[in-house]
């Protein structure tokens, strides 16, 4: 779009929106001569993984944490150091030398999430133990000795559930538990309790005697509504009890499932009619290490004998939610089932260990027992097990996922061993490759020779999608296979999730439904939050115990799922292209990757005038260092480590600066790094606007805006001891930057366009749908023209928009963003709103 038209559509905006007598306001044309490509219905689905308690403590509907006083066991093959936890030293697949990689094992105590209460003069003490274990797969239970019963006061187990046990008045749940005791005298009482102590539930069990271990059930009945409640079991009299595998599930699971979901949520996820779902991740299904990975077969059965698994998630999964209870849900919603396959490789970015050679006939037999388990007939072994536990039917499981953001020749040669097998038997199983995190790897799909589905993660912050909007199209198509894009969304630059991460996400499905020819899946990622405990900054579905609500994106995937159309139809838009008015507004920064390096002869000037000129002689007033020391002494601010690392100054809002200093690399591996626009404190390395100069292993420089690359990067390096000449001048969205006087940079940070619309058709009713994005602060009229036919003069519509780009959904406001419904008279031209996602249908 040429810039010429900015000055002429600012004027357009003096004008009522909808205004007709104005200037010609810009046009959507959709031909109905040349259909595009289908859209298959395959195209939206979701991604299960458990991080951010997505299944335990959220999807999943068990009400008990640490059930089975695992929490706190160090998972298999590792050692805890230092709170750390350190896997295996052996060799890394991908650079042959062994990794230091570690990750936090904080000192949880021994039973976290219980707690054990004595009152009333009750003494007993408390120890977890691995002695006579209920099921060697969880070999811990709790044990206590009641050595004194006060006769007001009780000795107790209490729960605190996740981050709260919310009952509902009226309602029924169901509670299990395991005992052994030794000489316990008096009854065991469980008690559903508020926040407050008043017993919402209450029921008694004679405590049965014997060694060997006792089942007890019970249903409760919630005498009023509480969202922070815990469950607490209490044993009269003296003796000793050992505890095992306490389990509270509401009776009201989705579709009434005993060890089912969570009704909300799983109502919730399948509101998003998911033509498929992957499971069980993610990182989630590489391990810690090798040693550590899931495994189908154990998440089986018996759910007090399932051992669990232990993620780089940092938590225990229970794997209650486990292989069967993901089909069954599939089933239920009617999506198919994708599983991800350990390759037994665990994270090249972490500890980078693999399973030898010779373990790989066992490992591409363990994936087709579970294709078997999910879809083999009932005479077969695997196909008899789920007979077994409940389902002779096969289950809805379409595709296999070789692995988790993988590559390289190791993980190729896993790939196409299993992926060679599972097509010799299951044909009509679709195999999808991996290609490390971004971008498409062409090489991979080469070499791996079957590929059905390639799988590219897409992680992107706020504005990529706009100044990307041709990213598919850009895409060779090659035969043979299809595109999977299993891992997107914004989250870069966009808070914990606002409403411009909602505008680049529907600019994104609209890239890829409109090159539904390559990208036939999609899926975004994460789906679910408990807010209590976020494993990651941006996440769909959010929940605590008692309530949930999805952020703007959840709204915009089910708007776009909802109105999927079977063929695309060419759609081309003319309209404004700049947000006018919008400008870089914030404060700066200074950094180094891998590099020590000193910063002085610091100005900026804004508006003409300086605003900041530091003497750096005693000190850095005003300037907070991350992950690095900083040293201001004689005029230099130094930082003296070889080590990533940054400093921040207080927050400004300078707009249209021009920053000038001078650097010099002390030593390490790359250059200098200026942060000319962070906004908030403390300032998130995601949202800010950076001149990296002789990053990339000091071979490039480049401008990087909320963690992207923005513009091409210009080849160039930094050399050690000597002073450098920076010069960054930011006017509006256009940033120039200078090195040594010399222009190395010239980039417009802001979109090139910001109306974005793609048309279809509804074969089945008929309808044509027209979805247009308005990423504008300012209104949109757009007059609606139609090649092959005639303009409809009304049309249906549902509007997602928000005039602040800030706001989100949230407990107090679950519903600020959501879609609203209306109509359009199409005779004029129609005003799309600022900042506005609209699905318009008509006949
Ligand atoms: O979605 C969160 C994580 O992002 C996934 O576990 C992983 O596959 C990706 O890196």
């Amino acid at each position: 779009m040429p810039r010429l038209i900015i000055p002429l559509f600012g004027l357009l905006l003096l004008f009522p929106v909808a205004a007709t007598g104005g200037p010609e306001p810009g046009s959507i044309t959709l031909d109905l001569t040349r259909p595009g490509a289908r859209i298959p219905s395959s195209l939206y689905g979701v991604f299960f993984e458990e991080i951010s308690h997505a299944g335990d403590g959220g999807l999943y509907a068990e009400m008990v944490q640490n059930r089975g006083f695992e929490e706190s066991r160090v998972p298999p093959v590792c050692r805890v150091v230092n709170g750390e936890l350190v896997p295996p030293r052996t060799e890394h697949y991908a650079t042959g030398r062994v990794s230091n990689w570690t990750m936090p094992f904080p000192d949880k105590g021994p039973w976290p999430s219980w707690s054990i209460e004595t009152t009333g003069g009750s003494v007993a003490k408390a120890s977890l133990v691995t002695e006579s274990p209920l099921s060697e797969a969880q070999p811990h239970s709790l044990k206590l000795e009641i050595t004194k019963a006060g006769a007001a006061g009780r000795a107790a187990a209490i729960n605190e559930g996740y981050w709260g046990i919310a009952v509902r008045k009226g309602e029924r749940y169901r509670l299990r538990f395991f005992t052994r005791t030794q000489g316990l005298a008096g009854p065991i009482t469980a008690t559903i309790e508020g926040s407050d102590g008043a017993v919402l539930a209450r029921s008694t069990f004679k405590a049965k005697a014997g060694s060997g271990w006792r089942e007890y059930r019970s249903t409760l009945t919630a005498s009023s509504t509480e969202p922070k409640g815990r469950l607490a079991l209490s044993f009269g009299g003296t003796g000793t009890v050992w505890l095992d595998f306490v389990s509270l599930f509401p009776e009201r699971t989705f579709k009434r499932r005993e060890n089912g979901l969570r009704e909300d949520l799983a109502r919730m996820v399948a509101d998003l009619k998911p033509a498929f779902i992957r499971w069980p991740g993610g990182c989630f299904t590489e391990g810690v290490c090798v040693g550590t990975e899931p495994d189908w077969k154990t998440s089986l059965g018996p759910v007090e004998q399932r051992p669990g698994t232990y993620s780089v998630w940092g938590y225990w999964s229970t794997d209650g939610f486990g292989y069967h209870e993901f089909l069954q849900y599939c089933e239920d919603i009617g999506a198919a089932a994708m599983y991800v396959a350990s390759t037994g490789l665990s994270c090249e970015f972490r500890s980078g260990t693999y399973r030898p050679d010779s373990d790989l006939p066992a490992i591409i037999q363990n994936n087709l027992d579970a294709i078997e388990y999910a879809i083999g007939p009932t005479s077969s072994r695997w196909g008899a097990l789920r007979a077994k536990y409940g389902h002779p039917t096969p289950f809805p499981l379409k595709y296999l996922e070789i692995g988790n953001e993988q590559h390289g020749p190791l993980y190729l040669s896993r790939y196409r061993a299993i992926a060679a097998a599972v097509k010799a038997k299951y044909p009509q199983i679709q195999v999808i490759l991996n290609m490390g995190i971004i971008g498409l790897d062409r090489r991979a799909i080469r070499e791996a020779a079957s590929v059905d589905l390639a799988d590219e993660h897409s992680y992107r912050g706020a504005g990529w999608a706009l100044r990307n909007w041709d990213y598919f199209d850009r895409y060779p198509r090659e035969p043979g296979y299809k595109l999977y894009v299993g891992e997107w969304a914004t989250n870069g630059g966009v808070g914990r999730g606002n409403f411009n991460a909602t505008l680049s996400d529907a600019v994104y499905m609209l890239g890829m439904e409109r090159n539904a020819d390559l990208v036939s899946l999609s899926s975004y990622a994460p789906l679910l939050e408990n807010v209590n405990r976020a494993d990651w900054n941006v996440n769909l579905i959010h929940y605590d115990a008692a309530r949930s609500y999805g952020r703007a994106s959840y709204h915009l995937l089910k708007l776009f799922a909802d109105n999927r159309p079977d063929v695309n139809l060419p759609t081309h838009v003319s309209a404004p292209t700049s947000q006018s008015g919008e400008r870089l507004a914030g404060s700066i920064g200074l950094g180094t990757w891998n590099t020590a390096a000193e910063y002085r002869d610091l100005r900026v000037e804004s508006g003409g005038k300086t605003v900041y000129a530091p003497d750096f002689s005693h000190g850095a007033e005003g300037w907070t260092p991350r992950e690095s020391e900083w040293e201001a002494k004689a005029g230099v601010y130094r930082q003296k480590e070889e080590r990533v690392g940054w400093t921040y100054f207080r927050p400004e809002t300078w707009s249209d600066v021009t920053i000038s200093l001078k650097a010099r690399k002390l030593s390490g591996r790359e250059g200098f790094m200026v942060v000319f626009h962070h906004q908030g404190e403390p300032p998130d390395p995601e949202t800010t606007a950076t001149w990296n100069i002789g990053g990339w292993n000091n071979t490039q420089h480049a401008i990087q805006l909320n963690g992207d690359m923005i513009g091409a990067p210009v080849p160039g390096r930094i050399d050690t001891g000597r002073w450098y000449d920076i010069r960054i001048e930011a006017r509006g969205q256009r940033v120039r930057c200078f090195l040594d006087g010399k222009q190395i940079h010239d980039v417009d940070l802001g979109p090139s366009q910001t109306v974005f619309a793609l048309g279809g058709r509804d074969e089945k009713s008929g309808e044509t749908v027209l979805k247009v994005v308005n990423a504008r602060a300012q209104a949109a009229p757009l007059a609606l023209r139609i090649t092959g036919g005639a303009a409809p003069s009304r049309a249906e519509t549902l509007t997602l928009s928000s005039p602040d780009l800030n706001a989100e959904n949230s407990f107090a406001e679950p519903e600020r963003i959501v879609p609203v419904r209306g109509s359009a008279d199409l005779t004029r031209s129609y005003s799309f709103p600022a900042n506005s996602i609209t699905v318009l249908r008509w006949r």
